[in-house]
């Protein structure tokens, strides 16, 4: 039987890329989710796909960067379930763009607020619950948070800060029985480099890359849920990628320079 069955599961950003194709696989493993992202109607389209797997479903539409959002949200899984055993935070955006090229430096400020305070937030309201049923907060970083990529100054930071605050909750849980899983994905073909934001602070409407040579989808969130479901402590996708993580002890210049040519190559 899967571990998932009948466990109840927060996805924010769930109504795109990964945090969409996390919350179908979530609910053929009978999952019960509860669905976050601003876009209403794509989000009902895809519970509407998790309860035709047979998944008992919430929707809970609104932005997570705003703490009194990520409060309701957490409200409305114990109010739906009673409970709630993961939370996993995958809500994100990026930037595609050298720092001295942006003009609207409040792109910076958003970066900040969709990748790290919403986690932050969501993981806040949800702690009380986690603690009661033992459970996992699952946070979706990026390789961007472990070591600098051009172009993307503003999101490499906001990852990292990422690492930097859960890294320290896992041992502040020590003992608590909650785990806290850190997904650093590399290149994943979600399409999601249209929705980076540009030196003018909006989205680019196109992705600079071709989006299927990356990792897939399916791939990516596999080797998410099955880091979730152990417990480990971080994952870092691609073998290459933890080559470059021990690389970085030893000759930090030459992870510059891969990182340097894997934006180049868009993978
Ligand atoms: N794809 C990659 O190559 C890659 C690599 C490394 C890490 N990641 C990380 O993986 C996560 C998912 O990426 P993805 O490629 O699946 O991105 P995506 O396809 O652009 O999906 C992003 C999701 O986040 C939601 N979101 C964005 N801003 C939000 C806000 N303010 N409030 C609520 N929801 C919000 C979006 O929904 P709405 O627009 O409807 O709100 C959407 O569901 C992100 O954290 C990203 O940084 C991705």
């Amino acid at each position: 039987m899967s571990a998932w069955r009948g466990q109840v599961v927060v996805v924010s950003g769930a109504s795109l890329g990964i945090g969409a194709e996390v919350a179908r696989t979530l609910a053929a493993e009978g999952a019960r989710l509860v669905l976050a992202a601003r876009d209403a109607a794509r989000l009902d389209e895809i519970a509407a796909a998790c309860r035709t797997a047979g998944a008992e479903v919430e929707v809970v539409a609104g932005d997570v960067t705003g703490e009194a959002h990520c409060r309701v949200l957490v409200d409305r899984a114990i109010q739906r379930f009673g409970r709630l055993d993961t939370l996993i935070c995958n809500a994100g955006q990026a930037m595609w763009a050298r720092a001295d090229e942006v003009t609207d430096w409040g792109v910076f400020e958003r970066l900040m607020r969709v990748n790290y305070l919403s986690a932050v937030y969501c993981t806040l309201a949800a702690l009380p619950h986690l603690r009661a049923s033992q459970g996992r907060v699952v946070v979706v970083s990026s390789l961007a948070g472990k070591t600098g990529v051009p172009m993307r100054t503003g999101y490499a930071a906001a990852k990292a800060a990422l690492g930097g605050f859960f890294d320290s909750l896992r041992i502040e849980l020590m003992g608590s029985g909650v785990s806290v899983t850190i997904v650093c994905p590399g290149f994943v073909g979600t399409g999601s480099r249209a929705r980076n934001l540009g030196a003018d602070g909006l989205p680019l409407g196109r992705s600079p890359v071709n989006e299927a040579a990356m990792m897939t989808v399916a791939e990516c969130t596999r080797q998410l849920l099955d880091a979730a479901e152990h417990r480990d402590r971080e994952l870092v996708m691609t073998s290459k990628a933890r080559l470059g993580m021990w690389l970085k002890l030893l000759m930090p210049a030459l992870v510059d320079r891969m990182a340097s040519q894997a934006m180049a190559r868009g993978r």
